[in-house]
Protein backbone atom coordinates (compact mmCIF):
# COMPACT_ATOMS: atom_id res chain seq x y z
CA UNK A 1 0.00 0.00 0.00
CA UNK A 2 1.15 3.32 -0.64
CA UNK A 3 0.23 6.13 2.15
CA UNK A 4 0.58 9.82 0.60
CA UNK A 5 -0.34 12.32 3.44
CA UNK A 6 -1.37 15.55 3.22
CA UNK A 7 -1.43 18.72 4.98
CA UNK A 8 -5.39 19.03 4.13
CA UNK A 9 -8.40 18.33 2.39
CA UNK A 10 -7.74 20.51 -0.25
CA UNK A 11 -4.47 19.31 -1.27
CA UNK A 12 -5.65 16.00 -1.00
CA UNK A 13 -8.37 16.48 -3.28
CA UNK A 14 -6.50 17.91 -6.25
CA UNK A 15 -3.25 14.88 -6.05
CA UNK A 16 -6.38 12.89 -6.29
CA UNK A 17 -7.48 14.59 -9.49
CA UNK A 18 -4.52 14.62 -10.78
CA UNK A 19 -4.41 11.18 -10.31
CA UNK A 20 -7.67 10.48 -11.80
CA UNK A 21 -7.10 12.82 -15.27
CA UNK A 22 -4.09 11.10 -15.76
CA UNK A 23 -6.00 7.62 -15.75
CA UNK A 24 -8.57 9.12 -18.39
CA UNK A 25 -6.22 11.17 -20.26
CA UNK A 26 -4.18 8.15 -21.19
CA UNK A 27 -7.28 5.71 -21.59
CA UNK A 28 -9.79 7.98 -22.56
CA UNK A 29 -12.27 4.94 -22.44
CA UNK A 30 -11.43 4.05 -18.84
CA UNK A 31 -13.85 2.38 -16.65
CA UNK A 32 -13.87 3.88 -12.75
CA UNK A 33 -15.40 2.69 -9.78
CA UNK A 34 -16.99 5.61 -7.92
CA UNK A 35 -17.90 6.31 -4.20
CA UNK A 36 -20.60 8.73 -2.39
CA UNK A 37 -20.63 10.37 0.68
CA UNK A 38 -18.42 13.35 1.93
CA UNK A 39 -14.88 12.37 1.52
CA UNK A 40 -14.92 12.61 -2.68
CA UNK A 41 -16.72 15.95 -2.76
CA UNK A 42 -13.20 17.51 -2.91
CA UNK A 43 -12.00 15.58 -5.85
CA UNK A 44 -15.53 15.76 -7.90
CA UNK A 45 -15.68 19.46 -7.74
CA UNK A 46 -11.99 19.74 -8.88
CA UNK A 47 -12.68 17.22 -11.74
CA UNK A 48 -15.72 19.17 -12.26
CA UNK A 49 -13.39 22.69 -12.35
CA UNK A 50 -11.13 20.74 -14.80
CA UNK A 51 -13.48 20.00 -17.35
CA UNK A 52 -15.05 23.45 -17.18
CA UNK A 53 -12.10 25.53 -17.22
CA UNK A 54 -9.65 23.26 -18.74
CA UNK A 55 -11.49 20.78 -21.02
CA UNK A 56 -11.02 17.52 -19.25
CA UNK A 57 -13.04 15.20 -21.11
CA UNK A 58 -14.95 12.38 -19.68
CA UNK A 59 -16.93 11.25 -22.80
CA UNK A 60 -15.44 8.13 -22.96
CA UNK A 61 -15.74 7.11 -19.96
CA UNK A 62 -17.90 4.46 -17.87
CA UNK A 63 -18.28 4.50 -14.33
CA UNK A 64 -19.95 1.60 -11.71
CA UNK A 65 -20.48 3.25 -8.39
CA UNK A 66 -19.82 1.13 -5.30
CA UNK A 67 -23.33 0.87 -3.95
CA UNK A 68 -27.17 2.77 -3.35
CA UNK A 69 -29.40 2.33 -0.32
CA UNK A 70 -31.96 -0.71 -0.90
CA UNK A 71 -36.04 0.51 -0.92
CA UNK A 72 -34.61 4.16 -2.25
CA UNK A 73 -35.91 5.00 -5.52
CA UNK A 74 -33.41 6.61 -8.03
CA UNK A 75 -35.01 9.82 -7.95
CA UNK A 76 -35.25 10.10 -4.24
CA UNK A 77 -33.13 13.09 -3.07
CA UNK A 78 -31.00 11.08 -0.97
CA UNK A 79 -30.57 7.98 -3.21
CA UNK A 80 -26.37 7.75 -4.55
CA UNK A 81 -27.90 8.10 -7.90
CA UNK A 82 -29.36 11.68 -7.40
CA UNK A 83 -25.87 12.40 -5.31
CA UNK A 84 -23.66 11.56 -8.50
CA UNK A 85 -26.07 13.33 -11.02
CA UNK A 86 -25.68 16.55 -8.63
CA UNK A 87 -22.15 16.39 -7.56
CA UNK A 88 -20.37 14.79 -10.56
CA UNK A 89 -22.69 13.78 -13.82
CA UNK A 90 -24.81 16.55 -14.08
CA UNK A 91 -21.86 19.01 -14.52
CA UNK A 92 -19.51 16.71 -16.76
CA UNK A 93 -19.59 15.89 -20.26
CA UNK A 94 -20.47 11.66 -19.40
CA UNK A 95 -22.82 9.92 -21.22
CA UNK A 96 -25.25 9.27 -18.55
CA UNK A 97 -26.08 5.81 -20.27
CA UNK A 98 -22.23 5.36 -19.20
CA UNK A 99 -23.20 5.63 -15.80
CA UNK A 100 -24.16 2.82 -13.99
CA UNK A 101 -25.58 2.95 -10.01
CA UNK A 102 -27.35 -0.13 -8.40
CA UNK A 103 -31.16 -0.37 -8.52
CA UNK A 104 -32.08 0.43 -5.27
CA UNK A 105 -35.86 -0.68 -6.45
CA UNK A 106 -35.64 -3.61 -8.04
CA UNK A 107 -38.63 -6.04 -7.96
CA UNK A 108 -35.71 -8.88 -6.34
CA UNK A 109 -32.41 -7.11 -4.70
CA UNK A 110 -31.19 -10.14 -4.69
CA UNK A 111 -30.70 -10.56 -8.36
CA UNK A 112 -29.54 -6.43 -8.42
CA UNK A 113 -26.01 -8.18 -7.86
CA UNK A 114 -24.84 -10.84 -10.37
CA UNK A 115 -26.41 -8.56 -12.80
CA UNK A 116 -24.18 -6.19 -11.93
CA UNK A 117 -21.31 -7.90 -11.58
CA UNK A 118 -21.79 -9.02 -15.03
CA UNK A 119 -22.28 -5.32 -16.44
CA UNK A 120 -18.94 -4.77 -14.51
CA UNK A 121 -17.21 -7.36 -16.65
CA UNK A 122 -18.84 -6.65 -20.09
CA UNK A 123 -16.97 -3.05 -19.56
CA UNK A 124 -13.92 -5.34 -19.24
CA UNK A 125 -13.63 -4.58 -15.45
CA UNK A 126 -12.61 -1.54 -13.43
CA UNK A 127 -9.45 0.59 -14.31
CA UNK A 128 -9.41 2.77 -11.60
CA UNK A 129 -11.29 2.76 -8.10
CA UNK A 130 -12.46 5.41 -5.72
CA UNK A 131 -13.05 4.87 -2.31
CA UNK A 132 -13.90 6.22 0.95
CA UNK A 133 -13.72 4.61 4.37
CA UNK A 134 -16.65 4.17 7.25
CA UNK A 135 -15.56 5.11 11.07
CA UNK A 136 -15.83 0.90 11.32
CA UNK A 137 -13.69 0.24 8.71
CA UNK A 138 -16.21 -0.27 5.80
CA UNK A 139 -15.38 -0.10 2.21
CA UNK A 140 -18.26 0.31 0.08
CA UNK A 141 -20.61 -1.50 2.46
CA UNK A 142 -19.04 -3.80 3.03
CA UNK A 143 -19.21 -3.87 6.75
CA UNK A 144 -17.20 -5.43 9.64
CA UNK A 145 -16.73 -9.51 8.96
CA UNK A 146 -17.99 -9.20 5.36
CA UNK A 147 -16.57 -11.96 3.62
CA UNK A 148 -13.06 -11.03 1.95
CA UNK A 149 -14.21 -12.80 -1.13
CA UNK A 150 -17.61 -10.95 -1.53
CA UNK A 151 -19.10 -9.81 -4.34
CA UNK A 152 -21.80 -7.20 -5.06
CA UNK A 153 -25.04 -8.38 -2.78
CA UNK A 154 -27.23 -6.76 -0.13
CA UNK A 155 -25.56 -6.11 3.12
CA UNK A 156 -27.34 -5.23 6.32
CA UNK A 157 -25.58 -2.06 8.10
CA UNK A 158 -24.71 -1.66 11.39
CA UNK A 159 -25.84 0.78 13.63
CA UNK A 160 -22.87 2.84 13.83
CA UNK A 161 -23.18 3.46 9.99
CA UNK A 162 -27.28 4.00 10.15
CA UNK A 163 -25.90 6.67 12.70
CA UNK A 164 -23.11 8.07 10.65
CA UNK A 165 -25.64 8.42 7.86
CA UNK A 166 -28.09 9.91 9.99
CA UNK A 167 -26.90 13.12 9.67
CA UNK A 168 -28.73 12.97 5.64
CA UNK A 169 -32.10 12.06 6.15
CA UNK A 170 -34.75 14.55 8.00
CA UNK A 171 -35.66 13.38 11.99
CA UNK A 172 -39.04 10.65 11.01
CA UNK A 173 -37.89 9.73 7.63
CA UNK A 174 -37.35 6.41 6.36
CA UNK A 175 -33.75 5.88 6.80
CA UNK A 176 -32.62 2.70 4.72
CA UNK A 177 -30.97 -0.24 6.82
CA UNK A 178 -29.76 -2.52 3.73
CA UNK A 179 -28.19 -1.47 0.42
CA UNK A 180 -27.02 -3.20 -2.45
CA UNK A 181 -22.70 -2.84 -2.58
CA UNK A 182 -20.23 -4.37 -5.06
CA UNK A 183 -18.55 -6.65 -2.63
CA UNK A 184 -14.48 -7.00 -1.50
CA UNK A 185 -13.34 -9.26 -3.85
CA UNK A 186 -15.25 -6.69 -6.90
CA UNK A 187 -13.07 -4.15 -5.48
CA UNK A 188 -10.44 -5.88 -4.68
CA UNK A 189 -10.74 -6.72 -8.95
CA UNK A 190 -9.91 -2.87 -9.76
CA UNK A 191 -6.89 -2.84 -11.69
CA UNK A 192 -5.97 0.22 -9.68
CA UNK A 193 -7.23 1.52 -5.69
CA UNK A 194 -7.31 5.53 -4.54
CA UNK A 195 -8.59 5.73 -1.32
CA UNK A 196 -9.44 8.89 0.18
CA UNK A 197 -10.22 9.79 3.73
CA UNK A 198 -9.64 13.17 5.48
CA UNK A 199 -10.37 14.27 9.22
CA UNK A 200 -9.88 12.70 13.55
CA UNK A 201 -13.20 10.59 13.45
CA UNK A 202 -11.28 8.23 10.30
CA UNK A 203 -7.72 7.69 12.09
CA UNK A 204 -8.86 4.53 13.83
CA UNK A 205 -9.95 2.70 10.66
CA UNK A 206 -6.96 4.28 8.90
CA UNK A 207 -4.64 2.45 11.15
CA UNK A 208 -6.17 -0.40 11.40
CA UNK A 209 -6.45 -0.35 7.16
CA UNK A 210 -3.08 0.18 6.78
CA UNK A 211 -1.33 -1.00 9.83
CA UNK A 212 -3.85 -3.86 11.34
CA UNK A 213 -4.00 -7.51 10.79
CA UNK A 214 -6.00 -8.62 8.00
CA UNK A 215 -9.16 -9.01 8.98
CA UNK A 216 -12.96 -9.29 8.04
CA UNK A 217 -13.21 -6.85 11.34
CA UNK A 218 -11.18 -4.10 9.28
CA UNK A 219 -12.88 -4.96 5.57
CA UNK A 220 -10.60 -2.16 4.50
CA UNK A 221 -7.46 -4.32 5.72
CA UNK A 222 -8.42 -6.29 2.58
CA UNK A 223 -6.77 -3.96 0.52
CA UNK A 224 -2.95 -5.05 1.79
CA UNK A 225 -3.69 -7.31 -0.08
CA UNK A 226 -4.22 -5.39 -3.62
CA UNK A 227 -1.14 -4.50 -5.78
CA UNK A 228 -1.65 -0.97 -6.66
CA UNK A 229 -3.69 1.24 -3.72
CA UNK A 230 -2.65 4.46 -2.98
CA UNK A 231 -4.40 5.31 -0.06
CA UNK A 232 -4.73 9.47 0.31
CA UNK A 233 -5.19 11.01 3.87
CA UNK A 234 -4.88 14.28 5.62
CA UNK A 235 -2.94 14.89 8.99
CA UNK A 236 -5.75 14.31 11.10
CA UNK A 237 -6.76 10.88 9.45
CA UNK A 238 -3.22 10.08 9.74
CA UNK A 239 -2.80 10.89 13.35
CA UNK A 240 -2.62 7.24 14.62
CA UNK A 241 -0.46 5.60 11.97
CA UNK A 242 2.67 4.32 13.72
CA UNK A 243 4.65 4.49 11.01
CA UNK A 244 3.89 8.20 9.45
CA UNK A 245 6.91 9.51 9.20
CA UNK A 246 7.93 6.55 7.19
CA UNK A 247 5.00 6.79 4.82
CA UNK A 248 6.22 10.53 4.18
CA UNK A 249 10.23 9.41 3.70
CA UNK A 250 8.73 6.74 1.15
CA UNK A 251 6.89 10.00 -0.81
CA UNK A 252 9.90 12.15 -0.51
CA UNK A 253 11.78 9.55 -2.22
CA UNK A 254 9.27 8.54 -5.03
CA UNK A 255 8.81 12.15 -5.65
CA UNK A 256 12.93 12.17 -6.23
CA UNK A 257 12.63 9.01 -8.36
CA UNK A 258 9.54 11.04 -10.81
CA UNK A 259 12.53 13.53 -11.32
CA UNK A 260 15.20 11.37 -11.54
CA UNK A 261 13.55 8.73 -14.16
CA UNK A 262 9.63 10.04 -14.79
CA UNK A 263 8.08 6.58 -14.24
CA UNK A 264 4.51 6.77 -15.19
CA UNK A 265 3.74 3.09 -14.83
CA UNK A 266 0.98 3.90 -12.11
CA UNK A 267 -1.86 4.27 -15.32
CA UNK A 268 -3.55 0.83 -14.99
CA UNK A 269 -4.99 -0.96 -18.09
C1 LIG B 1 -20.08 5.40 -0.28
C2 LIG B 1 -19.37 4.31 0.36
C3 LIG B 1 -18.94 4.37 1.77
C4 LIG B 1 -18.29 5.69 2.16
C5 LIG B 1 -17.93 5.70 3.65
C6 LIG B 1 -17.37 7.03 4.09
O1 LIG B 1 -20.38 5.09 -1.63
O2 LIG B 1 -19.17 3.33 -0.28
O3 LIG B 1 -18.05 3.31 2.03
O4 LIG B 1 -17.14 5.88 1.39
O5 LIG B 1 -19.07 5.42 4.40
O6 LIG B 1 -18.37 7.99 4.01
P1 LIG B 1 -18.02 9.55 4.15
O7 LIG B 1 -17.18 9.86 2.97
O8 LIG B 1 -19.35 10.25 4.07
O9 LIG B 1 -17.32 9.70 5.44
Amino acid sequence: MEVLIFPDATSLARKSADLVESQIKTFPDSVLGLATGSTPLGLYQELIRRHQQEGLSFAGVKTFNLDEYVGIASNHPQSYRTFMDENLFDRIDIEKSNTQVPDGMAENPLEVGPAYEQSIQEARGIDLQVLGVGTDGHIGFNEPTSSLKSITRVKTLTKQTIEDNSRFFEPGEFQPKLAITMGIQTILDARRILLLAHGENKAEAIRDMVEGPLSAFCPASALQFHQRTTVLIDEAAASKLALGNYYKFVGEMQDELVRTHRPSDWISR
